[in-house]
């Protein structure tokens, strides 16, 4: 076999926070100014190693764009990790992580899938919502919490939520 574990990774939250500019950065170490708004839903598959095991990663990342809620709804049933994002230089998409965990609560059907809060565009200077207040946020409601920038930062989101957590049960 290719690898010892699937893991399937949903990745949501408004449109236009960096979900696919995340996920660029993560499997390709691309970033892209003008990336597209997504339509949909968009997949990819990556291989990664951790802690000796080979990971083979099945990541959904879905439009925030409403017109698309009922398709990527779909999308979350068996989701073993999720990726809750939003854009620290915008702060309605900060207050809009509670609606997106009652999208999760309605149609993650996986008691156990972990969950990560996730602050991109930090490189931006114009920040809206503290560190601190994401930290917060991701405690008191049983989430990871990482800030990061698919801009500047290297790969480090994603493969830090993994190692953390995923094999623990593998
Ligand atoms: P939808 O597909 O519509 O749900 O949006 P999305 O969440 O996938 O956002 P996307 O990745 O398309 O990024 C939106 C815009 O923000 C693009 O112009 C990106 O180049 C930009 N962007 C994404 N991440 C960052 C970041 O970390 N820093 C900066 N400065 N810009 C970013
Ligand atoms: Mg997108």
């Amino acid at each position: 076999s290719t690898h010892d574990h699937l893991f399937k990774l949903l990745i949501i939250g408004d449109s236009g926070v960096g979900k696919s500019s995340i996920l660029l950065r993560f499997c390709d170490d691309e970033f892209n100014e003008k990336q597209a708004s997504t339509i949909g839903v968009d997949f990819k598959t990556k291989f990664l190693q951790v802690r000796g095991k080979k990971l083979k990663l099945a990541l959904w990342d879905t439009a925030g764009q409403e017109r698309f809620r009922t398709l990527t709804s779909s999308y979350y049933r068996g989701a073993q990790g999720i990726i809750l994002c939003y854009d620290c230089t915008q702060r309605s998409s900060f207050e809009h992580v509670k609606f997106w965990q009652d999208e999760v609560r309605k149609y993650s059907t996986n008691q156990d899938a972990i969950l990560m809060l996730v602050s991109n565009k930090v490189d931006l200077a114009d920040q809206q919502v503290t560190r601190t207040e994401g930290e917060e946020f991701a405690f008191a409601n049983s989430m990871m919490f990482i800030e990061t920038s698919a801009k500047t930062r290297h790969k480090k989101n994603i493969r830090f939520m993994l190692a953390r957590r995923t094999l623990v049960s593998a």
